[in-house]
Protein backbone atom coordinates (compact mmCIF):
# COMPACT_ATOMS: atom_id res chain seq x y z
CA UNK A 1 0.00 0.00 0.00
CA UNK A 2 1.14 3.26 -0.95
CA UNK A 3 2.52 5.74 2.25
CA UNK A 4 -0.48 8.17 3.41
CA UNK A 5 0.46 11.46 3.13
CA UNK A 6 -0.64 13.75 6.10
CA UNK A 7 -0.73 17.65 5.88
CA UNK A 8 1.20 19.30 8.64
CA UNK A 9 -0.29 23.51 9.03
CA UNK A 10 1.32 25.25 11.82
CA UNK A 11 3.20 28.24 11.90
CA UNK A 12 5.68 27.61 14.50
CA UNK A 13 8.67 25.83 12.49
CA UNK A 14 9.46 23.67 16.06
CA UNK A 15 6.13 22.40 16.29
CA UNK A 16 6.24 21.46 12.47
CA UNK A 17 9.35 20.26 12.48
CA UNK A 18 9.02 17.98 15.43
CA UNK A 19 5.54 16.70 13.75
CA UNK A 20 7.41 15.80 11.04
CA UNK A 21 9.84 13.81 12.65
CA UNK A 22 6.83 11.86 14.84
CA UNK A 23 4.94 11.25 11.40
CA UNK A 24 7.53 9.90 9.28
CA UNK A 25 8.82 7.77 12.07
CA UNK A 26 4.91 6.39 12.39
CA UNK A 27 5.65 5.90 8.58
CA UNK A 28 3.60 8.57 6.86
CA UNK A 29 4.93 10.65 4.29
CA UNK A 30 4.89 14.43 5.47
CA UNK A 31 3.84 17.41 3.23
CA UNK A 32 3.91 21.05 5.46
CA UNK A 33 1.78 24.78 5.39
CA UNK A 34 3.19 27.58 7.69
CA UNK A 35 -0.28 29.53 6.79
CA UNK A 36 -3.86 29.10 5.70
CA UNK A 37 -3.05 30.71 1.89
CA UNK A 38 -0.46 27.66 1.44
CA UNK A 39 -2.40 24.88 3.67
CA UNK A 40 -5.02 25.33 0.98
CA UNK A 41 -2.67 25.29 -1.90
CA UNK A 42 -0.99 22.11 -0.58
CA UNK A 43 -4.33 20.65 -0.42
CA UNK A 44 -4.33 20.54 -4.00
CA UNK A 45 -0.96 19.90 -4.60
CA UNK A 46 -0.34 16.93 -2.70
CA UNK A 47 -3.91 15.42 -2.21
CA UNK A 48 -3.46 14.49 1.62
CA UNK A 49 -5.15 11.62 3.12
CA UNK A 50 -5.27 13.97 6.56
CA UNK A 51 -4.39 17.52 7.96
CA UNK A 52 -3.28 18.24 11.28
CA UNK A 53 -4.33 21.98 11.60
CA UNK A 54 -3.72 24.24 14.36
CA UNK A 55 -6.21 26.85 15.11
CA UNK A 56 -4.10 29.80 15.29
CA UNK A 57 -2.23 30.91 12.47
CA UNK A 58 -0.89 34.24 10.45
CA UNK A 59 -3.15 34.59 7.92
CA UNK A 60 -6.93 33.40 8.92
CA UNK A 61 -7.58 30.52 11.59
CA UNK A 62 -7.81 26.79 11.62
CA UNK A 63 -11.50 27.17 11.95
CA UNK A 64 -11.66 29.19 8.92
CA UNK A 65 -9.43 26.86 6.65
CA UNK A 66 -11.98 23.96 7.87
CA UNK A 67 -14.78 26.28 6.62
CA UNK A 68 -13.25 27.34 3.42
CA UNK A 69 -12.17 23.40 2.70
CA UNK A 70 -15.58 22.20 3.42
CA UNK A 71 -16.97 25.35 1.40
CA UNK A 72 -14.82 23.16 -2.04
CA UNK A 73 -16.05 19.99 -0.78
CA UNK A 74 -13.50 18.55 0.46
CA UNK A 75 -14.27 16.22 3.09
CA UNK A 76 -10.67 15.34 4.42
CA UNK A 77 -10.25 13.72 8.02
CA UNK A 78 -9.17 16.94 9.88
CA UNK A 79 -7.25 16.63 13.69
CA UNK A 80 -7.53 20.69 14.82
CA UNK A 81 -4.72 20.98 17.37
CA UNK A 82 -6.22 24.15 19.43
CA UNK A 83 -4.63 25.75 22.89
CA UNK A 84 -4.68 24.30 26.06
CA UNK A 85 -8.48 25.07 27.53
CA UNK A 86 -10.12 26.94 24.72
CA UNK A 87 -13.47 24.87 24.78
CA UNK A 88 -14.57 27.13 22.04
CA UNK A 89 -12.62 25.97 19.14
CA UNK A 90 -12.70 22.95 19.78
CA UNK A 91 -16.45 22.80 19.19
CA UNK A 92 -16.55 24.80 16.91
CA UNK A 93 -14.30 23.07 14.59
CA UNK A 94 -16.07 19.43 15.33
CA UNK A 95 -18.93 21.33 14.26
CA UNK A 96 -17.56 22.00 11.04
CA UNK A 97 -16.82 17.86 10.38
CA UNK A 98 -13.28 17.55 12.20
CA UNK A 99 -12.49 14.36 13.03
CA UNK A 100 -10.94 14.92 16.44
CA UNK A 101 -8.93 18.14 18.12
CA UNK A 102 -5.85 17.48 20.41
CA UNK A 103 -4.28 20.68 23.25
CA UNK A 104 -1.36 21.74 23.22
CA UNK A 105 0.76 20.34 24.03
CA UNK A 106 0.51 17.38 22.26
CA UNK A 107 0.41 14.54 23.31
CA UNK A 108 1.82 12.58 20.33
CA UNK A 109 0.51 8.88 21.74
CA UNK A 110 -2.95 9.97 21.67
CA UNK A 111 -2.01 11.99 18.28
CA UNK A 112 -1.09 8.99 16.95
CA UNK A 113 -4.15 7.05 17.67
CA UNK A 114 -6.50 9.52 16.49
CA UNK A 115 -4.49 9.57 13.10
CA UNK A 116 -4.97 5.74 12.68
CA UNK A 117 -8.32 5.93 13.62
CA UNK A 118 -9.56 8.56 11.41
CA UNK A 119 -7.56 7.10 7.97
CA UNK A 120 -9.00 3.75 8.80
CA UNK A 121 -12.60 5.68 8.90
CA UNK A 122 -11.77 6.88 5.55
CA UNK A 123 -10.37 3.59 4.50
CA UNK A 124 -13.36 1.60 5.16
CA UNK A 125 -15.65 4.28 4.28
CA UNK A 126 -14.24 4.82 1.08
CA UNK A 127 -14.15 1.11 0.42
CA UNK A 128 -18.06 0.99 1.18
CA UNK A 129 -18.75 4.36 -1.69
CA UNK A 130 -16.99 1.62 -4.07
CA UNK A 131 -18.78 -1.42 -3.90
CA UNK A 132 -21.92 0.87 -3.58
CA UNK A 133 -20.79 2.40 -6.66
CA UNK A 134 -20.54 -0.90 -8.00
CA UNK A 135 -23.93 -2.19 -6.85
CA UNK A 136 -25.35 1.02 -7.85
CA UNK A 137 -24.15 0.55 -11.60
CA UNK A 138 -24.78 -3.45 -11.43
CA UNK A 139 -28.45 -3.34 -10.28
CA UNK A 140 -29.51 0.09 -11.90
CA UNK A 141 -32.89 -0.05 -14.05
CA UNK A 142 -30.67 -0.10 -17.01
CA UNK A 143 -29.65 -3.27 -16.07
CA UNK A 144 -33.21 -4.42 -17.04
CA UNK A 145 -33.04 -5.36 -20.97
CA UNK A 146 -35.67 -5.44 -23.41
CA UNK A 147 -37.33 -3.23 -25.87
CA UNK A 148 -40.57 -5.01 -25.35
CA UNK A 149 -43.37 -3.01 -24.44
CA UNK A 150 -43.69 -5.18 -20.95
CA UNK A 151 -40.00 -4.45 -20.21
CA UNK A 152 -40.32 -0.77 -20.67
CA UNK A 153 -43.28 -0.73 -18.48
CA UNK A 154 -41.56 -2.56 -15.86
CA UNK A 155 -38.89 0.02 -16.04
CA UNK A 156 -40.83 2.84 -15.29
CA UNK A 157 -42.63 1.08 -12.84
CA UNK A 158 -39.37 0.37 -10.77
CA UNK A 159 -38.31 4.04 -11.47
CA UNK A 160 -41.56 5.02 -10.17
CA UNK A 161 -41.83 3.37 -7.09
CA UNK A 162 -38.36 3.59 -6.11
CA UNK A 163 -39.35 7.74 -6.03
CA UNK A 164 -42.26 6.96 -3.86
CA UNK A 165 -43.17 5.99 -0.06
CA UNK A 166 -44.51 3.17 -0.63
CA UNK A 167 -43.55 0.80 1.87
CA UNK A 168 -44.80 -3.26 0.22
CA UNK A 169 -44.43 -4.05 -3.33
CA UNK A 170 -45.12 -7.71 -4.93
CA UNK A 171 -43.31 -9.18 -7.38
CA UNK A 172 -44.80 -12.32 -9.27
CA UNK A 173 -43.92 -14.31 -12.26
CA UNK A 174 -42.41 -17.42 -13.17
CA UNK A 175 -39.07 -18.91 -12.14
CA UNK A 176 -35.95 -16.63 -13.92
CA UNK A 177 -38.38 -13.75 -15.46
CA UNK A 178 -36.30 -11.54 -13.30
CA UNK A 179 -37.96 -10.86 -9.58
CA UNK A 180 -34.44 -10.82 -8.15
CA UNK A 181 -32.78 -8.55 -10.57
CA UNK A 182 -36.18 -5.79 -10.30
CA UNK A 183 -36.09 -5.83 -6.53
CA UNK A 184 -32.46 -4.81 -6.33
CA UNK A 185 -33.56 -2.41 -8.82
CA UNK A 186 -35.94 -1.22 -7.16
CA UNK A 187 -34.00 -0.73 -4.02
CA UNK A 188 -30.52 0.62 -5.55
CA UNK A 189 -32.80 3.51 -7.41
CA UNK A 190 -34.36 4.65 -4.48
CA UNK A 191 -33.35 7.05 -1.89
CA UNK A 192 -32.65 3.79 0.76
CA UNK A 193 -29.93 2.53 -1.42
CA UNK A 194 -27.40 3.45 1.22
CA UNK A 195 -28.85 1.63 3.30
CA UNK A 196 -29.42 -2.23 3.70
CA UNK A 197 -30.78 -4.29 1.49
CA UNK A 198 -31.17 -8.20 2.61
CA UNK A 199 -32.82 -11.16 1.06
CA UNK A 200 -34.66 -13.99 3.02
CA UNK A 201 -35.64 -16.52 1.34
CA UNK A 202 -38.85 -18.27 2.59
CA UNK A 203 -38.30 -21.50 1.29
CA UNK A 204 -35.31 -22.20 2.79
CA UNK A 205 -35.34 -21.38 6.38
CA UNK A 206 -37.28 -23.93 8.41
CA UNK A 207 -40.56 -22.75 9.99
CA UNK A 208 -38.86 -22.57 13.82
CA UNK A 209 -36.42 -20.42 12.26
CA UNK A 210 -38.01 -18.07 10.50
CA UNK A 211 -39.38 -15.67 13.46
CA UNK A 212 -35.69 -15.20 14.74
CA UNK A 213 -34.70 -14.77 11.72
CA UNK A 214 -36.96 -11.65 10.67
CA UNK A 215 -37.34 -10.55 14.42
CA UNK A 216 -34.71 -11.33 16.26
CA UNK A 217 -34.27 -13.03 19.84
CA UNK A 218 -33.18 -12.22 23.32
CA UNK A 219 -30.39 -13.89 25.25
CA UNK A 220 -31.96 -17.12 26.57
CA UNK A 221 -35.42 -16.90 24.53
CA UNK A 222 -34.92 -20.74 24.12
CA UNK A 223 -32.17 -23.64 25.07
CA UNK A 224 -29.81 -21.96 21.29
CA UNK A 225 -30.55 -18.13 22.07
CA UNK A 226 -27.12 -17.74 23.74
CA UNK A 227 -26.96 -14.25 22.88
CA UNK A 228 -29.34 -11.22 21.51
CA UNK A 229 -30.00 -11.59 17.75
CA UNK A 230 -31.43 -8.34 16.13
CA UNK A 231 -33.35 -9.97 13.18
CA UNK A 232 -33.84 -9.36 9.51
CA UNK A 233 -36.27 -6.53 10.25
CA UNK A 234 -34.25 -4.38 12.75
CA UNK A 235 -30.78 -4.60 10.73
CA UNK A 236 -33.08 -3.44 6.99
CA UNK A 237 -33.91 -0.56 9.17
CA UNK A 238 -34.15 2.29 6.69
CA UNK A 239 -33.83 -0.10 3.79
CA UNK A 240 -35.09 -3.03 2.16
CA UNK A 241 -35.90 -6.62 2.88
CA UNK A 242 -36.87 -8.60 -0.08
CA UNK A 243 -38.76 -11.85 1.19
CA UNK A 244 -38.50 -14.26 -1.97
CA UNK A 245 -40.90 -17.01 -2.13
CA UNK A 246 -43.32 -15.71 0.36
CA UNK A 247 -45.69 -18.36 -0.31
CA UNK A 248 -43.92 -20.72 1.22
CA UNK A 249 -44.23 -18.82 4.41
CA UNK A 250 -46.51 -20.57 7.37
CA UNK A 251 -49.17 -19.16 8.02
CA UNK A 252 -48.94 -17.75 11.61
CA UNK A 253 -45.77 -16.48 10.53
CA UNK A 254 -47.63 -14.33 7.97
CA UNK A 255 -50.19 -13.03 10.45
CA UNK A 256 -47.24 -11.61 11.90
CA UNK A 257 -45.62 -10.67 8.97
CA UNK A 258 -49.11 -8.73 8.38
CA UNK A 259 -49.03 -6.58 11.32
CA UNK A 260 -45.35 -5.33 10.48
CA UNK A 261 -46.96 -4.36 7.30
CA UNK A 262 -49.40 -2.38 9.11
CA UNK A 263 -47.28 -0.32 11.11
CA UNK A 264 -47.59 -2.07 14.42
CA UNK A 265 -44.37 -2.38 15.92
CA UNK A 266 -42.90 -5.93 16.49
CA UNK A 267 -40.65 -7.89 20.01
CA UNK A 268 -38.01 -10.33 19.26
CA UNK A 269 -38.70 -14.05 20.37
CA UNK A 270 -38.23 -13.70 24.07
CA UNK A 271 -38.65 -9.71 24.06
CA UNK A 272 -40.82 -7.49 26.17
CA UNK A 273 -39.65 -3.97 23.96
CA UNK A 274 -41.66 -2.94 21.57
CA UNK A 275 -39.71 -2.08 18.39
CA UNK A 276 -40.08 -0.18 15.17
CA UNK A 277 -38.61 -0.06 12.15
CA UNK A 278 -38.78 1.72 8.36
CA UNK A 279 -38.47 -0.77 6.29
CA UNK A 280 -39.53 -1.26 3.03
CA UNK A 281 -41.28 -4.82 2.08
CA UNK A 282 -40.53 -6.42 -1.38
CA UNK A 283 -42.04 -9.83 -1.78
CA UNK A 284 -41.59 -12.70 -4.48
CA UNK A 285 -43.55 -15.46 -5.49
CA UNK A 286 -43.40 -17.75 -8.31
CA UNK A 287 -46.47 -19.76 -7.51
CA UNK A 288 -49.67 -17.69 -8.20
CA UNK A 289 -50.48 -16.57 -5.32
CA UNK A 290 -54.47 -15.52 -5.66
CA UNK A 291 -54.25 -19.32 -6.53
CA UNK A 292 -53.09 -19.92 -2.81
CA UNK A 293 -55.33 -17.58 -1.63
CA UNK A 294 -58.20 -19.56 -2.90
CA UNK A 295 -57.02 -22.93 -1.43
CA UNK A 296 -56.77 -20.97 1.90
CA UNK A 297 -52.34 -21.87 1.86
CA UNK A 298 -52.04 -17.71 2.05
CA UNK A 299 -54.09 -14.92 4.31
CA UNK A 300 -55.99 -13.52 1.80
CA UNK A 301 -55.42 -10.10 4.27
CA UNK A 302 -51.90 -10.37 3.98
CA UNK A 303 -52.47 -10.77 0.16
CA UNK A 304 -54.28 -7.40 -0.21
CA UNK A 305 -51.53 -5.45 1.99
CA UNK A 306 -48.54 -6.79 -0.30
CA UNK A 307 -50.24 -6.56 -3.57
CA UNK A 308 -51.54 -2.58 -3.55
CA UNK A 309 -48.55 -2.48 -5.88
CA UNK A 310 -48.43 -5.50 -7.83
CA UNK A 311 -45.87 -5.93 -10.30
CA UNK A 312 -45.89 -8.37 -12.94
CA UNK A 313 -43.34 -10.06 -14.47
CA UNK A 314 -44.26 -12.07 -17.88
CA UNK A 315 -42.56 -15.43 -19.23
CA UNK A 316 -40.14 -14.60 -21.80
CA UNK A 317 -42.22 -16.53 -24.31
CA UNK A 318 -44.66 -13.52 -24.06
CA UNK A 319 -42.22 -11.18 -24.99
CA UNK A 320 -39.95 -12.73 -27.88
CA UNK A 321 -39.01 -9.53 -28.81
CA UNK A 322 -36.61 -9.24 -26.16
CA UNK A 323 -34.82 -11.82 -27.34
CA UNK A 324 -32.34 -10.73 -29.35
CA UNK A 325 -31.27 -7.52 -27.20
CA UNK A 326 -30.95 -9.95 -24.09
CA UNK A 327 -28.91 -12.22 -26.36
CA UNK A 328 -27.06 -9.24 -27.27
CA UNK A 329 -26.47 -8.50 -23.74
CA UNK A 330 -25.37 -12.07 -22.31
CA UNK A 331 -23.28 -12.20 -25.12
CA UNK A 332 -21.11 -8.85 -24.22
CA UNK A 333 -21.39 -10.52 -20.77
CA UNK A 334 -19.64 -13.45 -21.33
CA UNK A 335 -16.94 -11.91 -23.85
CA UNK A 336 -16.09 -9.94 -21.19
CA UNK A 337 -15.74 -12.31 -18.45
CA UNK A 338 -14.43 -15.33 -20.43
CA UNK A 339 -12.29 -12.70 -22.52
CA UNK A 340 -13.93 -13.91 -25.92
CA UNK A 341 -14.80 -11.92 -28.99
CA UNK A 342 -17.75 -13.78 -29.78
CA UNK A 343 -20.28 -11.85 -32.42
CA UNK A 344 -23.28 -13.32 -32.39
CA UNK A 345 -24.80 -16.36 -33.42
CA UNK A 346 -25.19 -18.29 -36.67
CA UNK A 347 -29.01 -17.40 -38.52
CA UNK A 348 -29.52 -20.85 -37.76
CA UNK A 349 -28.61 -20.37 -33.93
CA UNK A 350 -30.92 -17.44 -33.67
CA UNK A 351 -33.89 -18.71 -35.08
CA UNK A 352 -33.96 -21.68 -32.68
CA UNK A 353 -33.92 -19.08 -29.37
CA UNK A 354 -36.36 -17.06 -31.06
CA UNK A 355 -39.18 -20.39 -31.57
CA UNK A 356 -38.23 -22.13 -28.50
CA UNK A 357 -40.29 -21.36 -25.68
CA UNK A 358 -38.07 -20.71 -23.10
CA UNK A 359 -39.80 -22.74 -19.81
CA UNK A 360 -36.60 -21.43 -17.65
CA UNK A 361 -37.27 -17.82 -19.06
CA UNK A 362 -34.31 -15.29 -19.20
CA UNK A 363 -32.33 -17.39 -16.91
CA UNK A 364 -32.37 -20.25 -19.13
CA UNK A 365 -31.80 -17.54 -21.90
CA UNK A 366 -28.83 -16.37 -19.95
CA UNK A 367 -27.60 -20.21 -18.94
CA UNK A 368 -27.63 -21.50 -23.01
CA UNK A 369 -25.62 -18.37 -23.87
CA UNK A 370 -23.03 -18.89 -20.83
CA UNK A 371 -22.78 -22.57 -22.29
CA UNK A 372 -22.65 -21.93 -26.14
CA UNK A 373 -19.81 -18.97 -25.38
CA UNK A 374 -17.69 -21.87 -23.51
CA UNK A 375 -18.32 -24.65 -26.30
CA UNK A 376 -17.77 -22.29 -29.04
CA UNK A 377 -15.38 -21.89 -31.53
CA UNK A 378 -14.91 -19.10 -34.19
CA UNK A 379 -16.79 -15.49 -34.09
CA UNK A 380 -19.95 -16.90 -34.61
CA UNK A 381 -21.42 -19.39 -32.48
CA UNK A 382 -23.69 -22.33 -34.67
CA UNK A 383 -26.68 -24.64 -33.30
CA UNK A 384 -24.69 -27.16 -32.82
CA UNK A 385 -23.74 -25.88 -29.60
CA UNK A 386 -27.17 -25.17 -28.25
CA UNK A 387 -28.40 -27.53 -25.91
CA UNK A 388 -30.38 -30.41 -27.24
CA UNK A 389 -33.85 -29.21 -25.68
CA UNK A 390 -33.68 -26.04 -27.85
CA UNK A 391 -31.93 -27.35 -30.80
CA UNK A 392 -34.68 -29.94 -30.95
CA UNK A 393 -36.93 -27.72 -30.70
CA UNK A 394 -39.18 -27.16 -27.36
CA UNK A 395 -42.66 -27.42 -26.42
CA UNK A 396 -44.09 -24.17 -28.17
CA UNK A 397 -48.06 -25.14 -27.32
CA UNK A 398 -49.42 -25.86 -31.43
CA UNK A 399 -53.27 -24.77 -31.19
CA UNK A 400 -55.60 -28.08 -31.16
CA UNK A 401 -57.65 -27.57 -34.27
CA UNK A 402 -58.28 -30.79 -36.56
CA UNK A 403 -56.49 -32.89 -33.51
CA UNK A 404 -58.81 -34.44 -31.02
CA UNK A 405 -58.38 -33.62 -27.49
CA UNK A 406 -55.46 -36.31 -26.97
CA UNK A 407 -53.71 -34.25 -29.61
CA UNK A 408 -54.38 -37.23 -32.04
CA UNK A 409 -55.45 -36.27 -35.93
CA UNK A 410 -59.09 -38.55 -36.06
CA UNK A 411 -58.87 -41.21 -38.76
CA UNK A 412 -61.82 -40.56 -40.49
CA UNK A 413 -64.13 -43.83 -40.99
CA UNK A 414 -63.43 -44.84 -44.17
CA UNK A 415 -59.47 -44.90 -43.70
CA UNK A 416 -57.23 -42.29 -45.39
CA UNK A 417 -53.97 -42.29 -47.28
CA UNK A 418 -51.23 -41.90 -44.52
CA UNK A 419 -48.77 -40.28 -47.81
CA UNK A 420 -51.49 -37.56 -48.39
CA UNK A 421 -52.27 -36.74 -44.58
CA UNK A 422 -48.48 -36.17 -44.18
CA UNK A 423 -47.66 -34.12 -47.06
CA UNK A 424 -50.60 -31.76 -46.30
CA UNK A 425 -49.66 -31.61 -42.45
CA UNK A 426 -46.27 -30.43 -43.29
CA UNK A 427 -47.60 -28.09 -46.23
CA UNK A 428 -49.99 -26.51 -43.31
CA UNK A 429 -47.03 -26.30 -40.81
CA UNK A 430 -44.75 -24.61 -43.69
CA UNK A 431 -47.47 -22.28 -44.29
CA UNK A 432 -48.39 -21.85 -40.40
CA UNK A 433 -44.27 -20.79 -40.31
CA UNK A 434 -44.39 -18.96 -43.38
CA UNK A 435 -41.98 -21.11 -44.58
CA UNK A 436 -39.27 -20.78 -41.72
CA UNK A 437 -38.71 -24.51 -41.42
CA UNK A 438 -37.29 -24.72 -37.89
CA UNK A 439 -40.72 -23.52 -36.80
CA UNK A 440 -42.54 -25.65 -38.79
CA UNK A 441 -40.00 -28.48 -37.96
CA UNK A 442 -41.29 -27.74 -33.81
CA UNK A 443 -44.65 -27.41 -35.29
CA UNK A 444 -44.19 -31.02 -36.34
CA UNK A 445 -41.90 -32.49 -33.30
CA UNK A 446 -39.65 -33.18 -35.75
CA UNK A 447 -36.01 -32.08 -36.03
CA UNK A 448 -34.89 -29.66 -39.19
CA UNK A 449 -33.26 -32.33 -40.95
CA UNK A 450 -36.08 -34.59 -41.18
CA UNK A 451 -37.97 -31.97 -41.91
CA UNK A 452 -35.48 -31.33 -44.91
CA UNK A 453 -36.18 -34.68 -45.98
CA UNK A 454 -39.74 -34.69 -46.04
CA UNK A 455 -40.00 -31.64 -48.49
CA UNK A 456 -37.74 -33.19 -50.37
CA UNK A 457 -39.59 -36.58 -50.74
CA UNK A 458 -42.79 -34.95 -51.09
CA UNK A 459 -41.51 -32.13 -53.75
CA UNK A 460 -42.91 -29.61 -50.90
CA UNK A 461 -40.31 -26.89 -52.28
N1 LIG B 1 -34.72 -8.07 -18.15
C1 LIG B 1 -33.53 -8.62 -17.83
N2 LIG B 1 -32.39 -8.08 -18.33
C2 LIG B 1 -31.18 -8.62 -18.05
N3 LIG B 1 -31.02 -9.69 -17.27
C3 LIG B 1 -32.10 -10.26 -16.73
C4 LIG B 1 -33.41 -9.75 -16.97
N4 LIG B 1 -34.30 -10.52 -16.29
C5 LIG B 1 -33.58 -11.46 -15.66
N5 LIG B 1 -32.26 -11.32 -15.92
C6 LIG B 1 -31.19 -12.19 -15.44
O1 LIG B 1 -31.68 -13.53 -15.45
C7 LIG B 1 -31.30 -14.23 -14.29
C8 LIG B 1 -32.52 -14.68 -13.53
O2 LIG B 1 -33.21 -13.57 -13.00
P1 LIG B 1 -33.72 -13.52 -11.48
O3 LIG B 1 -32.79 -14.27 -10.59
O4 LIG B 1 -33.99 -12.11 -11.14
O5 LIG B 1 -35.06 -14.35 -11.64
P2 LIG B 1 -36.18 -14.67 -10.55
O6 LIG B 1 -37.48 -14.25 -11.12
O7 LIG B 1 -35.79 -14.13 -9.24
O8 LIG B 1 -36.16 -16.28 -10.54
P3 LIG B 1 -36.58 -17.29 -9.33
O9 LIG B 1 -38.07 -17.27 -9.24
O10 LIG B 1 -36.06 -18.61 -9.81
O11 LIG B 1 -35.91 -16.80 -8.10
C9 LIG B 1 -30.43 -13.29 -13.49
O12 LIG B 1 -29.08 -13.55 -13.81
C10 LIG B 1 -30.84 -11.92 -13.98
O13 LIG B 1 -29.81 -11.00 -13.85
MG1 LIG C 1 -35.26 -15.08 -7.46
Amino acid sequence: MPRETILVVDDERLVRWSLQQKLEQWGYHVSLAEDGASALARVQLDNPDLITLDVKLPDMTGIEVLSELRGRGIHLPVIVITAFGVVDDAVRSLKLGAYDFIEKPINFEKLENSIRNALETRRLRNEFARTQEIRRSEFSVNRIIGVSRHIQEVRELVKKLAGSEVSTILIQGESGTGKDLVAHAIHYESARRDRPFFAINCAAIPESLMESELFGHEKGAFTDARSLKRGMFEMADGGTLFLDEVSEMNLGMQAKLLRVLEGQAFRRVGGVKNINVDVRVIAASNRNLEEAVRTSRFRQDLYFRLAIIPLMLLPLREHREDIPPLLEHFTQHYNEKFRKNIQGLTKEAEELLLNYDWPGNIRELKNAIERVMILAEGNRVAAKYLPIRISEGGTLPVPASGTSGNGTVMLPPGGTSLYEVERDLIRQALEQARGNKTMAARLLRITRDTLRYKVKKYRLD
